[in-house]
């Protein structure tokens, strides 16, 4: 039986992506394989395959290399020791993170102690949103304390991390200020955000007083967003390259400010996957592309507008 993976096999632009066929892993004590049916793609997939940030740097002499953090799919075979696991089970991880990868494959070797289960009433698509971003968000979150009734700025609540950051800070009962085009307005009102144009004016302009903000935008949208916040607020910038800048301005205008990079945890997974078993939380998928189309999925991914997320089909 093969195995395809999407690896790069040098850095560069999105035709640099190629298809690789291996072997199905065998998998060791603790571990399991993964037949994978979804793969998600982030911003991070994309800067490491055009050779920009640190997983590039530290894999600059592994390549060719696997991308992807985010799987979903079911267990193919069990090693010996697995214990809470069973061949067919649905699951979901965050695999691989920050320097290993491997999640663009049809088949893929994962501790047992990194999955969660997938529950039947959650769609394997919806579990491969999940990973990466949902726990940024929720990380993000936990940064800046989020508490109901205060007021939170949210930049780019129509992102992959951002459309599960407004929803989680909505069920906490925050009002949540967010920034999107024309085109997300409508999307982000219906999750119970104040959706703001920063085409139409910059946010500066349009929110005052608020308690916290979560930047996933960086630099000069977020220099901006600082104008937003009340005495003593709590900022987290999430985007790396800006987020030294970011926080040198913001702890000079006295706000107590944060870069962090996201933790996989295997319970924040868990967590959202029932949130979403019972309707409380909405993944948007907003496009699954065929694993031999991973080259339109990474354009896509660089345009910077995609609402949600996007998925790699591994099996077609
Ligand atoms: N530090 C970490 O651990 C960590 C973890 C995850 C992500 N990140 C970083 O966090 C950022 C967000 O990640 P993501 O996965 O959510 O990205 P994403 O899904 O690619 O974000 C796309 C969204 O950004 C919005 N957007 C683009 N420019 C904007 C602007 N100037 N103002 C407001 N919204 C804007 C777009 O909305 P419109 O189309 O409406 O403009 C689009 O919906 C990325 O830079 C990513 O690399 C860091």
């Amino acid at each position: 039986m093969e195995n395809k993976q999407v690896v790069i096999p040098q850095f560069g632009e999105p035709e640099v992506l190629t298809i690789q066929r291996s072997v199905v892993p065998e998998p060791k004590r603790g571990e399991v394989v993964i037949k994978v049916a979804f793969a998600g793609v982030n911003p991070i997939d994309v800067k490491t395959r055009a050779g920009l940030g640190w997983a590039a740097a530290q894999n600059r002499e592994n390549l060719p290399w696997v991308l992807g953090y985010d799987v979903s799919g079911s267990v193919y075979r069990c090693g010996e020791g697995v214990e809470a696991l069973e061949v067919g089970d649905k699951v979901a991880g965050f695999i691989g993170f920050p320097l290993q990868g491997g999640g663009y494959s049809q088949y893929v070797t994962v501790l047992e102690s990194a999955l969660s289960l997938v529950p039947d009433s959650v769609t394997l698509e919806a579990a491969a949103a999940l990973p990466l971003a949902g726990q940024t968000a929720i990380q993000a979150l936990d940064k800046v304390s989020v508490q109901e009734g205060q007021r939170i700025l949210i930049l780019a609540g129509a992102g992959g991390v951002g459309h599960i950051a407004v929803q989680l800070a909505v069920a906490a009962k925050a009002e949540v200020f967010t920034t999107c085009s024309e085109a997300n307005l409508d999307y982000l009102a219906t999750l119970g955000a104040h959706a703001i144009n920063y085409h139409f004016a910059p946010v500066s302009e349009r929110v005052e007083e608020a308690d916290a903000l979560v930047d996933l935008v960086g630099g000069d949208a977020a220099l901006d967003a600082l104008k937003c916040l009340k005495d003593g607020a709590k900022v987290v910038t999430v985007p790396t390259l800006s987020a030294e800048l970011i926080c040198e301005k913001a702890k000079l205008l006295g706000f107590e400010a944060t870069g962090m990079l996201v933790d996989p945890n295997r319970e924040q997974l868990d967590a959202m996957l029932y949130l979403v078993s019972i309707g409380l939380l909405k993944t948007e998928i907003y496009h699954v592309y065929p694993m031999d189309q991973v080259v339109d999925a990474h354009i896509q991914m660089e345009t910077g507008h995609t609402r949600g997320k996007i998925l790699l089909d591994m099996q077609c």
